[in-house]
């Protein structure tokens, strides 16, 4: 199968066929999502709280983050692969922005497009300006609004967003058009209500890959931990849960040890190596 490209994306969101995404965060999933045949893989920064077990994706060093994209782009196959440019890479200047972007580009020739978590534009001129850089030097950039966990707290929580008043809407809309300018080749809405993506879709040129965003979207994504149901704890409303992968870890471990303790593995036909018979005597000597 030959990989997705932004073009071939492009297409699909042109035909009107819904572009599939999941996130990965290291070799063995990465090689499940293209397995799968998905789109695009995301190495999403949640990564830092469904696998790595930080409290906010802001804590995640961006050494630690580069180590799970190169492990994820080890694998390959037909998805795309898209990638987060995490809290504290892109704030401090337009510059350390761009230097990080291309390093980002450069980790691997399989990294396609970097994904940048922007604010309403009412309140964060300085990322859509960041984002402008990037597009107008050619790096192809996915642009994240609705709900941006990297400003968890300035937006008071994971909560939807855009849907209080109309003032509310009418920035995430605009938001959503300024993305566009400001040469986004998709949008990733978050958390937002079915009606205001909906809108959203209608009105732009560019896909838009939903999350918590409904089924009018042109595409969606999932986060793999939550959809696979690899981790503990309360799942986001917006999660389908295809798999129980972390109570069937249990069960198999458990049964491990069990195993071991009442002296069942390994078994000396099944799990051993043999020696041949005179070597040992002659050993024993
Ligand atoms: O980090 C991530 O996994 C994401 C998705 C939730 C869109 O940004
Ligand atoms: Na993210």
């Amino acid at each position: 199968l030959k990989s997705n490209t932004i073009q071939s994306i492009r297409e699909k969101y042109l035909l009107q066929s819904p572009i599939t995404v999941s996130t990965a965060h290291d070799y063995i999933t990465s090689s499940w999502a293209h397995a799968a045949n998905c789109d695009m893989i995301l190495v999403g920064d949640s990564l830092a709280m469904t696998t790595l077990g930080y409290e906010s994706t802001t804590d995640i060093s961006f050494e630690e983050f580069k180590y799970h994209v190169r492990s994820v782009c080890r694998a390959s196959g037909p998805s795309m692969v898209i990638v987060d440019m995490p809290f504290g890479t892109f704030e401090s200047s337009i510059q350390t922005g761009i230097a990080n972007a291309i390093d980002i580009m450069k980790l691997s020739n399989k990294v396609a497009s970097v994904k940048v978590e922007v604010g309403p534009h009412t309140r964060d001129r300085y990322t859509l300006r960041f984002i402008n850089e990037l597009c107008s030097r050619g790096i192809p950039v996915i642009g994240h609004c609705g709900l941006t966990p990297q400003r968890v707290h300035s937006l008071g929580g994971f909560k939807v967003q855009g849907n209080k008043n109309i003032e509310d809407i009418k920035v995430l809309c605009e938001t959503a058009a300024k993305l566009e300018e400001a040469g986004c080749w998709a949008l990733l809405l978050e958390c937002i209500p079915h009606k205001v993506a909906s809108y959203i879709t209608a009105s732009r040129s560019v896909p838009t890959i939903g999350i918590g965003a409904g089924p009018s979207c042109s595409g969606q994504v999932l986060v793999i931990s939550d959809m696979l149901g690899m981790r503990e704890g309360s799942m986001p409303r917006f999660v389908k849960q295809y798999g129980n992968m972390r109570a069937h870890a249990n069960e198999s471990l458990s049964e491990y040890v069990k195993d071991v303790q009442e002296k069942r593995f390994p078994d000396k036909e099944l799990h051993t190596f043999k020696i041949k018979e005179d070597l040992w005597k002659s050993f024993l000597e």
